[in-house]
């Protein structure tokens, strides 16, 4: 699985991807991530990316033509090339975990900054335009590291077998219940007397009814 991320803030990215999970997985290799900047697809002297809207009105739009050089550079044919923007479909569970089957998958991703791209980006160049939620962000960097990392430990080898196993439940449709480690009290905050008790039928039954819906 492979993602190709453009940017103009690589830093940010690469730092998420060198930690944690994603890290691991990256080191595992099970999945290859390629940051870009997309600086690297402009030829003026100024590398410019964004530009003032036609019509006026206020703000940056970000250009087509370093991204159509880009996308014309990684396109591979079963390439799906993506765009954060919150107009988009509202990224859940189940996406991901398609997406994570996908064995052969390779996914540009256009992370937006300024007032959005320009139309024909979204007409002509993109196939999948995902948000992370009803609000707007300064930059798609942080949505394109959610999609990444959402996918990215649903793939099978990715967590260990145990935090699999939990996984499984959030497939049809519930969340954790709530857990406790040591110690028993602290600051006069208990952990529920069940959890204590050793019997499992009865933590069980206790965790089917705590644990939350999505
Ligand atoms: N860019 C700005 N806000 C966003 C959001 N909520 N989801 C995806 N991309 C965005």
């Amino acid at each position: 699985m492979t993602f190709d991320i453009i940017t103009i803030f690589p830093n940010v990215v690469e730092e998420y991807i060198n930690t944690g999970i994603v890290s691991n997985a990256l080191k595992k290799g099970f999945v290859e991530i390629n940051v870009h900047d997309l600086r690297k697809w402009t030829d003026d002297k100024h590398k410019t990316v964004d530009d003032t809207p036609y019509g006026g009105g206020p703000g940056m739009i970000m250009k087509v033509e370093p991204i159509y050089k880009a996308i014309q550079e990684l396109k591979k044919e079963n390439t799906i090339v993506a765009i954060t923007t919150p107009k988009g479909k509202i990224l859940e569970q189940k996406e991901l975990s398609d997406f994570s089957e996908q064995k052969d998958l390779h996914m540009i991703i256009l992370c937006g900054r300024y007032e959005g791209f320009d139309q024909r980006i979204h007409d002509h160049l993109v196939d999948y335009e995902f948000s992370i939620g009803k609000y707007v962000l300064s930059g798609g960097e942080l949505p394109a590291l959610v999609l990444i990392d959402g996918i990215t430990r649903l793939i099978p080898g990715v967590l260990g077998n145990i935090e699999s196993l939990n996984d499984e439940s959030f497939t049809d449709g519930k969340l954790e219940y709530p857990q406790y480690t040591k110690p028993e009290e602290f600051n006069g905050w208990k952990v529920p007397e069940i959890l204590l008790s050793g019997d499992h039928k009865k933590i069980e039954k206790y965790r089917q009814k705590r644990q939350k819906m999505i």
